[in-house]
């Protein structure tokens, strides 16, 4: 069969039909998807009557078959999630900030990721952000609470995330802009935007540049420049002021 050169990352939804403590996911599943197999079309413009569309309507009959069973079950399916707008549907290339938000969200949502990409030639620098430790961690996160999302604009468009770390007090941030046109976005806001407890400053570290931003106390300013359709992300690690 013919591969499709996009990478393509698929976030899964997962159904959960029971909440139960048997050890059964509870860091988020991660793997790779045989495409073959889970044949997920999502060329909604070319191949309208095939695309993925059509398959949600089956994966909630499916769900609901499964629920009345009364089992536990954990039922997850291929079906890329919409996050904002538009990001997977419609077209197998993503651009390199799309990505950076399917990776970034997918790990502030602790949400299962399977990847389908040709391994055989992945792009270097889709390569590296699937193989990014530090958001792997923020996915992996022991606590296993999702983000939430702690803001939103007028637009619609601009959206602030918090999603709790570990015990300690950490937190991963994000910022989404959903926008795809026009120019970078001027942003200028504060840890107190993200609704973090205000007991301590924070160390923030910019997760996709790799940078130690610095020690933030809750009113300092977080000036930055968001590309359209591109994600911040950042830990704050609480430091004493000491
Ligand atoms: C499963 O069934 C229960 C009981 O009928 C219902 O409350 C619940 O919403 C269902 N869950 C899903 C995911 O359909
Ligand atoms: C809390 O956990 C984070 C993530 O593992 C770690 O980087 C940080 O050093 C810890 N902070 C404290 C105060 O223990
Ligand atoms: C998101 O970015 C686009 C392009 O940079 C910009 O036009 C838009 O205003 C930004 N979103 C918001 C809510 O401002
Ligand atoms: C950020 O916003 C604050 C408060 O409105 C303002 O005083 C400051 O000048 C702004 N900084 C930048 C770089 O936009």
């Amino acid at each position: 069969m013919s591969w499709k050169l996009a990478v393509l990352v698929l976030l899964l939804n997962v159904v959960i039909i029971r909440t139960l403590d048997n050890g059964l996911a509870r860091t988020p599943p991660m793997g790779w998807m045989q495409w073959q197999r889970f044949r997920c079309n999502i060329d909604c413009v070319n191949d309208p009557h095939y695309c993925v569309r059509f398959y949600v309507a089956g994966y909630s009959v499916m769900g609901s078959f499964l629920n009345k069973t009364g089992r536990p079950i954990l039922y997850a399916c291929s079906w890329p999630v919409c996050m904002g707008k538009n990001l997977i549907i419609g077209d197998y290339g993503l651009s390199e900030t799309q990505q950076k938000v399917q990776m970034g969200m997918w790990a502030m949502m602790a949400s299962p990721l399977f990847m389908s990409v040709d391994l055989r030639n992945i792009d270097p620098r889709a390569k590296k952000l699937l193989l990014n430790k530090q958001v792997l961690a923020i996915n992996q996160d022991p606590l296993g609470k999702q983000g939430m999302r702690v803001w939103i604009d007028t637009t619609g468009t601009l959206e602030y995330w918090t999603r709790p770390l570990m015990s300690n007090g950490s937190y991963a941030i994000a910022i989404l802009n959903t926008s795809d046109y026009g120019m970078s976005r001027h942003i200028n806001c504060t840890l107190k935007d993200f609704k973090l407890p205000s007991a301590n400053s924070y160390l923030i570290t910019d997760i996709f540049g790799g940078e130690n931003l610095g020690k933030f106390g809750l009113s300092d300013r977080i000036v930055l420049q968001l590309h359209p359709t591109d994600i911040f992300l950042a830990t704050a690690v609480p430091m004493s002021f000491s």
